[in-house]
């Protein structure tokens, strides 16, 4: 069980290979140059007062509490800001030093409330225990002076408050919001006895800069910013280390506790992917996981238009399994399907493929993967030979240039965005290709080289544009390409892109970014060293979502920028497990690990280890069975933690799509959207509640671990086993990690991962084999996966979905920090203080010319539906783009999304709608009737489970 209280060095770590040994209190010690003194003294297990030093932070020499005296050396200098030296004698306990401690002390508690050692706050925080260490309990001057004590709480966060009777201004705070998060929102003001903290320009931290990470609240070493639920809860006494639920980051966090009850959330310094860092999702919005609207017991019902009846588990069973078998007999094998949640571990969604394959007979699966990043699989397979990013996060601090494309870290991948921002403030060059001025684009001490403000769709032709750049100009690293590349398909590439067509003086007029701007994006992206991409939904949600992947793949590659730290192709993946989701086989013509259903050989690996025969052909994929159920061959579907009602574009094909279906099966933690079209409602269970493995954006395998016990009774992948026994299959998992075992014993990327190796190593990263038994950080060193790298031509067609006098404007969707996709979780959290409704953004110009005033109801309406929402004019946005947010069900931004996808994966271009926006007064007729038809399905009548 992890500790508490992790160990903190005081310092961080020094990188350089030269090692040092010294003496420290007798003890010989051998550290690399450059470490602090009190960093090597905590290695040897000596542990010197500090209260303005921590390990997550630069040293800073502030506090005098840290004071060694060296021989040979006068005075008593901190040992926190002092190197240690070949051969030096360091005391760390003489008479002076303690003598000089107790004063610094007496005067900081002089100022300090009396609690400090009873109160929940304070009892356990670092400066009590510098008080006991330094050995001082009373202080000789008494408090009756001037002083801090009656400051006023600031309690306007509603996740933690800072006390400034309780601040002794060691700056740690300041220094995590600048160093650790790179938000610049708290600085210590006034001075001497006068200075104090100030969030923003002295205002309460909820109206201030500040985004909420915490990471103030975690280095405070005086309890002066606390957790609230510390407050009131009191100091945990237990941790266990999991992995955060929300985004593809993939942080790790100690689940601090008191019995089965959650105290509080604090990211893991040993977490490989965050380093002790988190944002406010993972820190503070876990509360939806004992929200009251959480349905605990299986319910069903005839109609949607019943009323919800609990039940117990068998009844809900037996009806699951009478109702799959009906319909598979009426109307064919390939009637039933499901879809599987990049929020559920791997073990639970390789269960749910194979219930389809093994038990269903068919290969009906899909997953929401599909209306993400399914071109990022097919794109970077087809160039690089492997369907994931290719570099571990920690590689961007080799990175001298970062281009990120249709991607806004800040919000989506914050903590990754923390890291990124560091290694720009250290002079690393940015090129941001975005619709949207993104915060990356100018913030405190980041500002980026270009910015290319694209129309949204094209994509392909300014990706084509810079690659006319890169070859026109000579910028080509020939060498590389001519080692590692396919010849024949580069010379083709080279010779399409050199096409005038593609130059960006002819680019500029269907992207709208001035040719000059391009030129200079490409000249840095090909010439300023080592070059990293990072790219999100605004990529791959187009028409050419494929395409684009691949044009990447192809600037990379003509650079020579795959294969090393510092470089490479990294997609930004949405979901805590989007990539576990598509490594475990939850695409319709895909086993795990991306083979294809028509291979016999790989058929023949699951034939035999689950006595079936597997199906060759592929089946539905999720517009397909919706399709297939308005023409009536698809009739049921069990939806595992997913909400493509409100997820999935074009909402009416949607629903109209579940209402055709005579069975809909959804297992979630709350009556979502799609529930309302559901016969039979099984009750999911929380990441806090799970056992298993999320994959985060960088193919790390993090394990999942039970902070408590599923409060439905049952962990997701025991419902699934449930139902496939039910169907027939004879599955008698006993623990996720036997499911891990066969996942191992059937994939070759995974066949070194064992729940073992993972408690030992922490995470890997795959493929892990017996080639690379610790997990592969970089991929493609050397060459590439699939032997040479192969350059695709990536001709530039423009989406069909076309602005005109109708629908003049185009809408763009992201999503923003304090909300999670749909917003299942975050809404029931208080993170909607930050976000309570979708806004749609839009150019004062274009405001103007319609009369709307920020704040205003405007009518968002497109070919496919409409909708309404409020304005908020900015020139965040250019001219002629309006962009909004899908967290709210009120608003339903993708009923105005199309039926447009990507050509090779079917993936909705949700980044492109021709849209009109005008006032309104108020939500629309079908907005108020969806509220009064989502209040009316989601009736539950509770009789008492038999
Ligand atoms: S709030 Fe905490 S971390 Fe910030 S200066 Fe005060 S004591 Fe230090
Ligand atoms: S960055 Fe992502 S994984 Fe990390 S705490 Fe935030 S939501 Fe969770
Ligand atoms: S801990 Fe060294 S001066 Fe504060």
């Amino acid at each position: 069980m992890p500790l508490i209280q992790e160990i903190d060095y005081g310092t961080p770590p020094s990188s350089a290979e030269t090692m040092v040994t010294l003496t420290i209190d007798g003890h010989e010690v051998t550290v690399p140059e450059g470490t602090s003194i009190m960093r090597a003294a905590m290695v040897a297990g000596i542990k010197v007062p500090k209260l303005c030093a921590t390990d997550m932070l630069s040293a800073f020499g502030s506090c005098r509490l840290c004071l060694v005296e060296i021989e040979g050396r006068g005075g008593t200098p901190a040992s926190c800001t002092t190197p240690v030296a070949p051969g030096m004698k360091v005391s760390t306990t003489t008479d002076r030093v303690r003598r000089i401690r107790r004063g610094v002390m007496e005067l900081y508690l002089s100022d300090h409330p009396r609690d400090g050692f009873t109160s929940p706050v304070a009892g356990s925080s670092e400066f009590a225990e510098a008080a006991g260490l330094v050995g001082l309990r009373e202080v000789r001057y008494g408090t009756g002076g001037v002083n801090h004590l009656d400051a006023k709480i600031d309690d306007s966060n509603p996740y933690f408050e800072f006390d400034p009777a309780r601040c002794i201004v060691c700056s740690r705070c300041v220094r995590a919001c600048e160093e650790v998060q790179g938000t610049f929102a708290l600085t210590v003001e006034g001075r001497g006895f006068a200075s104090k903290i100030v969030a923003g320009q002295d205002e309460p931290f909820l109206t201030s800069e500040c985004v909420s990470c915490g990471a103030c609240v975690q280095a405070c070493p005086t309890g002066s910013l606390i957790e609230k639920t510390i407050v009131e809860l009191g100091q945990p006494e237990h941790s266990v280390v999991t992995t955060c639920g929300y985004c593809g980051v993939g942080c790790n966090f100690k689940a601090e506790m008191q019995g089965d009850v959650v105290v509080r959330m604090v990211p893991w310094k040993d977490g490989k992917a965050n380093h002790g860092h988190s944002c406010v999702k993972g820190r503070f919005a876990w509360g939806y996981a004992t929200h009251p609207d959480r349905i605990l017991k299986p319910m069903l019902r005839e109609r949607i238009t019943d009323p919800w009846q609990e039940v117990s588990w068998d009844e809900a069973m037996a009806r699951v399994t009478a109702e799959f078998h009906r319909i598979q007999a009426a109307y064919g094998r390939g009637a039933v399907g499901a879809i599987t949640s990049s929020r559920c571990t791997n073990e639970e969604t390789y269960l749910v493929q194979k219930l389809v394959r093994a038990g269903f007979g068919n290969n009906n699966i899909d997953t929401c993967a599909r209306v993400c990043h399914s071109p990022t699989g097919y794109g970077l397979k087809t160039t690089l030979g492997t369907s994931a990013g290719t570099n571990d996060f920690d590689s961007v601090d080799h990175a001298d240039v970062v281009l990120v494309m249709g991607a806004n870290p800040t919000d989506g991948h914050p903590v990754f965005a923390s890291h990124l921002k560091r290694r720009l403030r250290e002079g690393a060059k940015l090129i941001v290709i975005d619709p949207r001025r993104i915060d990356l684009v100018r913030m405190p001490h980041v500002e980026a080289a270009y910015h290319l403000p694209i129309r949204p769709g094209t994509n392909v032709a300014v990706l084509d544009a810079m690659a006319h750049v890169i070859v026109t100009e000579g910028l080509v690293n020939e060498a590389y390409v001519r080692e590692r590349c396919e010849a024949d398909a580069f010379d083709d590439w080279a010779a399409f892109v050199a096409e005038p067509r593609n130059s960006p003086e002819e680019v500029e007029k269907v992207s709208g970014i001035p040719a000059a701007l391009i030129r200079d994006a490409a000249r840095l992206y090909a010439t300023g060293g080592r070059a990293a991409i990072y790219y999100g939904l605004g990529v791959t949600e187009h028409s050419q979502g494929s395409t684009a992947v691949m044009g990447l793949a192809n600037l990379a590659m003509a650079t020579g920028n795959i294969g090393f730290p510092g470089t490479g192709l990294n997609p930004l993946r949405g979901q805590n497990n989007v990539q576990g989701s598509c490594d475990m086989g939850s695409f319709p013509h895909e086993l795990p690990g991306y083979r294809h259903i028509s291979d016999p050989a790989v058929r023949a690996i699951y034939e035999r280890i689950w006595g079936i025969t597997l199906d060759p052909e592929p089946g539905l994929r999720i517009p397909n069975m919706l399709d297939a159920a308005q023409d009536g061959s698809f009739r049921a579907l069990y939806v595992q933690g997913e909400d493509i009602a409100q997820s999935d574009p074009d909402t009416r094909h949607v629903t109209a799509g579940l209402e055709a279906m005579e069975f809909v099966v959804v297992q979630d933690l709350f009556l979502n959207e799609t529930a309302n079209y559901a016969h039979v409602f099984l009750p999911g269970s929380t990441f806090l509640e799970k056992e298993g493995t999320f994959i985060n954006a960088e193919r790390r395998i993090n394990l999942v671990r039970k902070a408590i016990a599923p409060k439905n009774g049952f962990a997701d992948w025991e419902i699934t086993q449930k139902i496939a026994n039910a169907l027939g299959l004879n599955w008698h998992y006993r623990h996720p990690s036997e499911i891990m075992d066969e996942i191992a014993a059937t994939t070759p990327s995974f066949a070194g991962v064992s729940y073992a190796k993972l408690e030992e190593f922490g995470s890997v990263q795959w493929p892990c084999n017996e080639r690379a038994p610790e997990g592969t950080p970089v991929m493609h060193v050397g060459h590439f996966v699939r032997g040479k790298g192969h350059f695709v031509v990536t001709e530039y067609i423009p989406t069909d979905e076309r602005t005109g006098p109708r629908f003049p404007l185009l809408l763009t969707t992201g999503r923003i920090l304090s909300q999670y996709n749909v917003g299942a979780q975050t809404r029931r959290t208080a993170n909607s203080l930050w976000h309570e409704e979708d806004l749609l953004e839009i150019h004062p110009h274009d405001a103007e010319q319609r009369g709307i005033r920020d704040g205003d109801w405007v009518r968002l309406a497109s070919r496919a539906g409409e909708t309404s929402l409020r304005a908020h004019i900015t020139d965040r946005v250019a001219p002629g783009v309006v962009y909004t947010t899908f967290h709210h069900p009120d608003t339903q931004a993708n009923v105005v999304t199309t039926d447009y996808s990507d050509w090779a994966t079917n993936c909705p271009e949700y980044k492109v709608t021709a849209v009109q926006v005008t006032p309104t007064n108020g939500l629309s007729d079908w907005q108020r009737e969806y509220r009064d038809f989502a209040a009316q399905s989601r009736r539950v009548e509770v009789v008492p489970a038999k």
